[in-house]
């Protein structure tokens, strides 16, 4: 029988620390059910210390999600482990995620401790939520430029108070993969009681190396990996599910080992979380890159059409790539519509796909042909949603050569008519500049991007944007085939995601770890 590999998801925790990441908690907890879907043994729902809006994200997560262990991240005071208790309580099967660094570095520069008052607070930390839960995890901060003697004796007693995972973290993506398995070799030979805990790695990818690191802790004995979709988190990011997942898989012969994800859910979780997260993914990046699976070259078409088995290692519909073969028009009905976004992964409510469907038609009325990238561009909006405060009416905009770009706007504003006119450097500027005038913002607008949704002139234009208010940031997404439409229906979205946030106070995006 091949052993078993955990998959410890931490993209709504360590993932959503990702610069720019946003998530609000009915998003969270749409992701949360995708993860659920695909088969992910543990997922981070997040760090209930960190705000109030965090703490109910978790707890909604652990009352709903019942196929899939859940856990909080807790610092090691019991004010923190009393909080991811209280968030993770209901869960079917519960976990608290304690930590501490153990770094000199740390220890001497953040913490202010030395060795053996960090250890005693671990075992202290452990034995409290060991208290509450049988299920508790422990990991030690920075580990990877820690004393690896130290770390044997911090494993050995956290171990002996009750830790049932302990996790080596690569927080600052430093180590490499040999350096990596050593270590673990040698904290499983020097750590008499390391059987008694199952073993995880956790890598941050600073050196391009989150993967290889977290196979090599793989090899060298480590039976959880702690990663996240898309390869989402701090800085460079985690360790990619996707990659791991399909490196075990692709590679079977070799390392012999089992995950329980369902691969066919890998595309439509990568999707669903660069729509949620707002974090796009690079067209080469391995698995879910829109390029993983396309042939450029003559001689690799050539060579594909003859046996896919000479440049392909893995099948695109293994990890989830539907194929295009239902397109959509303006004749496709209702049945149809909601097949093809079911073959795409997408799970809807009644109200979301009447919603859909409406769009959808409107769409379908002014192009020939609908492709899967409309449809998804049509899922986004709908996703992103929130009540709106701001609902954009009218837009009129004149710019050229020699005119000054000038725009006029009406805006309901809580159901009330507001109408304007402003200048701007540009049409998109103007546009902007007067509905922030009109919504009385001070909002700052920190990212602009345009895609054209489908090759050919009739393309749609999808705009996201991401909007900074008060320390609050979030995204915007608008689409249209008009660009300078799809730009302020994006803006007004941003604006009434702001909206939201401020009245439904919630972790800010991006709260560090302290
Ligand atoms: O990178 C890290 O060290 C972490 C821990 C809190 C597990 O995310
Ligand atoms: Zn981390």
């Amino acid at each position: 029988m091949k052993d078993h590999v955990i998959i410890f998801d931490t993209t709504l925790r360590d993932g959503e620390q990702s610069p720019g990441a946003s998530m609000n908690a009915a998003e969270k907890l749409r992701l949360a059910r995708q993860l659920e879907k695909l088969g992910v043994d543990v997922m981070e729902a997040g760090f209930p210390a960190s705000s109030p809006g965090d703490f109910e994200s978790v707890q909604m997560i652990a009352q709903k999600i019942r196929n899939v262990q859940v856990t909080a991240l807790a610092r090691t005071s019991r004010d923190d482990i009393d909080k991811a208790w209280q968030a993770v309580k209901d869960a079917a099967n519960p976990r608290i995620h304690t930590f501490i660094a153990t770094s000199d570095i740390h220890l001497k520069h953040k913490l202010n401790m030395d060795r053996d008052q960090v250890l005693r607070e671990a075992v202290e930390a452990v034995k409290y939520a060991k208290g509450l839960t049988e299920n508790v995890e422990f990991s030690t901060e920075d580990g990877t430029r820690s004393d690896r003697d130290y770390l044997c004796r911090v494993f050995e007693a956290v171990i002996e108070a009750g830790a049932t995972t302990v996790n080596l973290p690569d927080t600052v993506g430093y180590t490499l993969p040999d350096e990596y398995a050593e270590l673990i070799t040698y904290i499983r030979e020097h750590t008499p009681n390391i059987h008694e805990a199952v073993m995880s790695v956790h890598c941050h990818d600073d050196l391009g190396l989150a993967t290889a690191n977290t196979l090599a802790g793989i090899k060298a004995g480590a039976r959880q990996v702690e990663v996240t979709m898309n390869g989402i988190g701090e800085r460079a990011g985690n360790t990619s599910l996707e990659e791991v997942v399909m490196a075990l898989h692709t590679r079977g012969d070799l390392m012999k080992l089992e995950t329980s994800i369902d691969a066919s859910q890998i595309c439509p979780t990568s999707r669903l979380t660069s729509m949620i997260t707002g974090i796009v993914v690079q067209p080469n990046k391995a698995i879910v890159g829109a390029n993983a699976f396309a042939h450029e070259a003559g001689i690799h078409q050539d060579g594909v059409l003859k046996n896919r088995m000479t440049y392909e290692i893995m099948n695109p519909e293994t990890v989830g790539l539907a194929g295009n073969d239902l397109v959509l028009g303006k004749h496709s009905g209702r049945h149809a519509f909601r097949d093809k976004l079911a073959q795409m992964g997408y799970e809807l409510s009644r109200e979301e796909l009447d919603g859909l469907f409406r769009k959808f038609k409107e769409l379908a009325d002014k192009r020939k042909e609908i492709l899967e990238e409309d449809i998804e561009a049509l899922v986004a909006e709908e996703i992103l949603r929130v009540p709106d405060v701001y609902e954009l009416d009218y837009l009129n905009v004149v710019s050229g050569t020699v005119a000054v770009p000038t725009a006029t706007v009406k805006l309901k504003i809580r159901g009330k008519e507001a109408q304007g006119a402003g200048f701007g450097v540009g049409p998109i500027d103007a546009a902007f500049n007067t509905i922030a005038k009109l919504a009385k913002s001070r909002t700052k607008l920190m990212r602009f991007s345009v895609n054209a949704i489908t090759g050919g002139m009739d393309a749609q234009g999808e705009v996201t944007v991401r909007l900074q208010e008060n320390g609050s940031v979030t995204l915007g997404k608008g689409t249209d085939p008009d660009i300078i439409t799809a730009s302020a229906k994006a803006y007004v979205n941003g604006l009434n995601r702001l909206e939201y946030m401020k009245k439904n106070p919630r972790v800010s995006p991006n709260e560090r770890l302290p």
